[in-house]
């Protein structure tokens, strides 16, 4: 009896212990599970892509430092929609966009890589007909 008593407090601060550590386990885990399958559909509103406001203004932050004005480098000027759907239709910009950057052609050139989502924009904008919207 005596023994049993000593033993309860302990017994008590033993469970409190145990549930403490599966609920951090949870939390461990639900993480991890995050990290190994991100949610299905990360690129938001793509459906909804338009040349005016989403594509130009990727251009202007990532591109058009260069591809502007009187003489863009390689002669492309991105600022205009004609140019962007030449570059886009004929396969170029794309091209360019998914290179690894480790290639002196990937495009922002010494730049970093665009993310994958604002990269799905230029390609749902170019099936969709890479249209003047
Ligand atoms: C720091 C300047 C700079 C930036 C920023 C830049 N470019 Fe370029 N781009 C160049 C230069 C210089 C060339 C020519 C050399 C080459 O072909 O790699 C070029 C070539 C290209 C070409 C090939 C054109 C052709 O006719 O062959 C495409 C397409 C292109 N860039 C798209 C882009 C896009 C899209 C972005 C933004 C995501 C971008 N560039 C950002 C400088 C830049």
């Amino acid at each position: 009896m005596t023994e049993n008593t000593t033993k309860s407090p302990n017994f008590h601060a033993f469970r409190i212990l145990a549930v403490l550590l599966v609920v951090m386990g949870i939390a461990v885990m639900e993480g991890c599970t995050y990290e190994v399958a991100p949610p299905p559909l990360p690129c938001g509103d793509i459906a909804g892509v338009s040349f005016g406001g989403d594509v130009l203004p990727l251009l202007d932050v990532h591109c058009n430092g260069c591809h502007s004005g009187g003489s863009p480098s390689a002669g492309l000027n991105l600022e205009n929609h004609a140019s962007v759907a030449q570059s886009v239709l004929e396969g170029s910009l794309l091209e360019r966009l998914n290179l690894p950057q480790t290639d002196i052609r990937m495009m922002p050139l010494n730049g970093n890589p665009l993310p994958a989502c604002d990269i799905a924009l230029f390609e749902f904008w170019a099936l969709e007909g890479a249209l003047n919207n």
